[in-house]
């Protein structure tokens, strides 16, 4: 890929750009922060180590938005983070500003790009984001699954002692409390994980898995995760550039899988140099069912929030 633009140079979007730029996976990445000095600041930070970690890949930081222009891929992290004791959705409001500005800039300068959502609420900027610019489903998606599987993946290998290595974990819907961890498709080397662990231990690691975000936010107290977050962009965004054609969970608009439409939820999907190429669409148990439309039920009431702003 040539041109990769982070909107958004805190946490989140400075530790995306180390990992981009360290496994070179495109000549020109691009940060890009309101507040002036910072991006530059954080891109300079970053060039300098291209020595140590042997990468090509140019480092720019900027607080014009034109400088994003041709870019094929806008990573948005922007926003206000969440504090100790606030849900996803408290931010909503605020973040909702940025996003919408974001994506106009994206549309007059890099109309061709892919827009990968970060910033939370995920589902609802993503569904806000896919409103505003109009553009194929494809090209506009988000972060959420492969960061909530990562940490479901870490828990498991934790309490069984096994490789992280052989852990393939899969958690759907929304990204808050009502995420869907789905044990059954969760394995050790192709094992389901029951196999494993007694029920009592899953459901443990199910609600540690719901409270990730939230557990780090606690210990940190003024700082939301951002190395799990920022690998999981990565390894989105490997996908993509690579053309893999992985299957990674996605925060995707539906067009009536699932038995939904007009919504942008967690689901497996296939990711490729055209973003999202594929929904796959799962047959779920009684159980996944209810906790997939309740989670569906969630997205779509911050959605209705958003219709008042
Ligand atoms: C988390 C935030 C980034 O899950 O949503 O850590």
């Amino acid at each position: 890929m040539n041109k990769i633009t982070i909107v958004g140079a805190g946490r989140v979007g400075e530790s995306t750009a180390q990992f981009l730029a360290s496994r070179d996976m495109c000549h020109e990445l691009l940060l890009l922060d309101v507040r002036e000095g910072a991006a530059e600041g954080a891109a300079l930070d970053i060039q300098e180590d291209a020595p140590l970690f042997q990468f090509d890949t140019k480092v720019s930081g900027s607080n014009k938005p034109q400088d994003m222009t041709d870019s094929e891929l806008i990573i948005i992290t922007a926003g206000i983070p969440r504090k100790p004791g606030m849900s996803r959705s408290d931010v909503l409001t605020t973040n909702v500003k940025i996003t919408d500005e974001i994506v106009k800039n994206a549309m007059q300068y890099a109309a061709d790009a892919m827009l990968l959502f970060v910033s939370n609420p995920v589902d609802i900027l993503t569904y806000r984001g896919w409103k505003v610019c109009g553009w194929p489903r494809n090209r506009v998606f988000g972060q959420a699954g492969v960061l909530d599987a990562t940490r479901m993946a870490s828990f498991i290998a934790m309490e069984t002692g096994f490789s992280a290595l052989d852990i393939d974990a899969m958690v759907l819907g929304g990204h808050g409390d009502s995420m869907v961890p789905m044990i059954r498709y969760t394995t050790i080397s192709g094992i389901p994980v029951a196999n494993f662990l007694p029920q009592k231990t899953i459901t443990d690691i199910i609600s540690r898995t719901r409270n990730g975000g939230a557990e780090i936010l606690a210990l940190r107290q003024n700082s939301s995760a951002y190395d799990a977050p920022a690998a999981a962009i990565a390894t989105m965004v490997d996908a993509i550039v690579h053309d893999r054609k992985r299957i990674l969970p996605s925060v995707a608009i539906l067009d009536n899988e699932y038995g939904h439409h007009d919504i942008a939820i967690g689901v497996p999907t296939v990711l490729g140099k055209n973003g999202i190429e594929k929904v796959i669409e799962l047959s779920f148990s009684k159980e996944e069912q209810v906790a997939f439309e309740q989670s569906v039920t969630m997205v779509k009431k911050d959605i209705e929030t958003l219709k008042n702003l």
